[in-house]
């Protein structure tokens, strides 16, 4: 029973006439001082049905309250203020967690029920950016909440691997391109040709149709296009793998948008059947004007398709393969307006299911306030950056503790987890700027200083001579340090939740943060392993207090060493 059922029950018990047990619930408060208790309930409600005033009504419940499992209950003013028995509850979160384990804050909400998850998807032949990080690492954490929830999380990557930017590559490399070249170096080389022909073909409108003109016979089938095409996606996904391999991220599915090629005619003769498509200037088109959304482009005048015609054809194949309680697509808030016609158009179509689609959209990261692009060759790579990150790690564990063993992978830990947790911790529809130097620093808000907080638990356990008892708990329920973490690990089941509801890992990532400052409190002014009376209780608490920032770091998808 958590601490709001408990004052719920409580209250019920005297109130069954007046009220029900869920809107007890639904009124009970947080008061803003520790002083007015740990939970309140206000009076106001009652006042007109009791014909009293609500001062009166607070001192009457406050009397006739059954009192078992607080320290004291007391009325002020028109409020009911509860405070708990804090060694009962101590005694009962820290059991729950040591007996739990990893497994604390986990529940069954989904039922196994299947959530496609669109992250990642970078575009081959160019570069992995910041931008795909957020992606890759939000919806990396997202499919880790869900699991723990009892959903079956399903991570797909969409690659963005077809389209006539290819059609336009094909002309580059034909034209100018080197195979030896390209192989040594495959993205640098096929974003140079990309740049260049993008740039040749607004001065030049015959290059532009030639691109046109491949992308046609790519979606035609035709050998020669498709097999240029094919060593582009290969040799990009070999760099594309590589960053995989250094964030330690997996996909259930590399599906990208070539992979619904050969299923795009069906979605369009549904719409067409529907009545749906309509001819404007010899392109297709649905018109949106009753979602106040400007006209989908569905086919071009030459036949060929557009990035939500493949979006559509991509939703119902999720809905048909998955049969998916929910769908998230992972992706930057500049597409937030096809997402909208995406789900339009479905709507349209008469797919009540796309109800169940969300975009989890994201801010833009910058540098130094400058937006990242990669369409002009401006780019900062990902993988230069994590790089930089974990050598900038290696600095600071050579400093901090040289005789390190496993030195190499703590600090690929250390660095790579900066990273992801520096993006999760941003609300994720904020932006943020890419600053390495705060990313890594052990102080601050930041995954390293969490981190170095379970590595510091570790090390007092590792020293123990005693060994955790949660049922020793009389000390720490009257330190007030102690009880700030009691609280935070009560909380940790609700914060998962929440974290799941709203798409939101920044919530996990706040809580392991104040998490960890409320330890470094407690460890600041406690001698945890002073061999007295108290030893086992606090060893209870400084261990589950690790076992709870360990998980809170794995569902955001960031290593916890027991050393650092
Ligand atoms: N490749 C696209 C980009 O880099 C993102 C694709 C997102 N997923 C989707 N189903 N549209 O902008």
């Amino acid at each position: 029973m958590n601490e709001k059922q408990l004052v719920a029950n409580a209250l019920f018990a005297v109130l069954s006439d007046s009220l029900t047990l869920e809107e007890i619930t639904s009124l009970i408060e947080r008061p803003k001082s520790s002083e007015l208790g740990d939970l309140a309930f206000p009076a106001f409600r009652l006042a007109k049905e009791l014909k009293k005033a609500p001062q009166m009504i607070a001192a009457d419940l406050a009397e006739q309250i059954n009192k078992e499992g607080f320290e004291k209950v007391e009325a002020t003013g028109p409020y009911v203020n509860f405070f708990l028995d804090k060694t009962a509850t101590a005694k009962g979160v820290l059991a729950e967690v040591l007996e739990a384990g990893a497994d604390y804050g986990s529940e069954d909400l989904g039922h196994g029920g299947n959530v496609p998850i669109d992250l990642s998807a970078p575009n081959i032949a160019k570069p992995f950016s910041i931008g795909h990080l957020r992606s890759t690492v939000i919806g990396d954490a997202i499919a880790k909440i869900h699991e723990k929830l009892g959903y079956n999380p399903i991570k797909i990557n969409h690659l963005g691997d077809w389209g006539k930017q290819f059609g336009l590559l094909i002309t580059a490399y034909k034209k100018y391109g080197d195979e030896a070249t390209i192989m040594a170096n495959p993205i640098d080389e096929l974003l140079k040709l990309y740049v260049q022909i993008n740039a040749e073909a607004k001065e030049d409108p015959a290059v532009d149709e030639e691109g046109r003109q491949w992308f046609l016979k790519m979606e035609q089938g035709d050998e020669e296009a498709l097999r240029i095409w094919k060593w582009f996606s290969d040799v990009s996904l070999i760099e594309f793998n590589r960053i995989y391999g250094k964030l330690g991220i997996e996909f259930d599915f590399f599906t990208g948008e070539s992979f619904y090629s050969d299923k795009m005619d069906a979605i369009v003769d549904d719409l067409d059947a529907k009545g749906l498509l309509h001819e404007s200037k010899g392109a297709l088109i649905v018109d949106l004007e009753k979602y106040n959304l400007n006209p989908a482009l569905i086919k071009k005048t030459d036949g060929a398709t557009l990035y939500i015609t493949r979006d559509l054809a991509t939703a119902v194949y999720r809905k048909k393969t998955f049969d998916f309680v929910k769908s998230l697509y992972v992706v930057g808030g500049e597409q937030s307006n096809h997402f909208m016609q995406l789900k339009a158009v479905l709507k349209e179509a008469g797919y009540d299911w796309s109800d169940d689609m969300t975009h989890v959209s994201f801010g833009m990261v910058t540098q130094g306030g400058k937006k990242f692009s990669t369409r002009k060759g401006h780019v900062v790579k990902l993988e230069m950056a994590l790089d930089e990150a974990v050598t900038r790690a290696q600095q600071q564990i050579a400093e901090k503790n040289p005789d390190l063993a496993n030195k190499e992978e703590v600090a690929h830990q250390v660095g790579v987890g900066a990273v992801k947790f520096f993006d999760l911790k941003t609300d994720r529809k904020n932006g943020y700027d890419f600053d390495l130097d705060e990313m890594v620093s052990f102080e601050g808000e930041t995954g390293p200083y969490v981190q170095y907080a379970h590595a510091r638990i570790q090390s007092i356990l590792r020293k123990a001579t005693a060994t955790a008892d949660a049922s020793n708990l009389s000390e720490v329920a009257t330190d007030p340090e102690a009880w700030e973490i009691i609280k935070a690990l009560k909380d940790f089941p609700n914060i998962v939740k929440r974290a799941a509801e709203q798409y939101e890992p920044s919530v996990i990532a706040k809580y392991a943060i104040s998490l960890a400052q409320a330890f470094n409190k407690y460890y600041a002014h406690v001698r945890v392993l002073e061999e007295n009376a108290g030893l086992t209780g606090r060893l209870a608490l400084i261990q589950a207090t690790a076992i709870v920032l360990k998980e809170a770091l794995r569902l955001l998808g960031v290593a916890a060493p027991d050393t650092m």
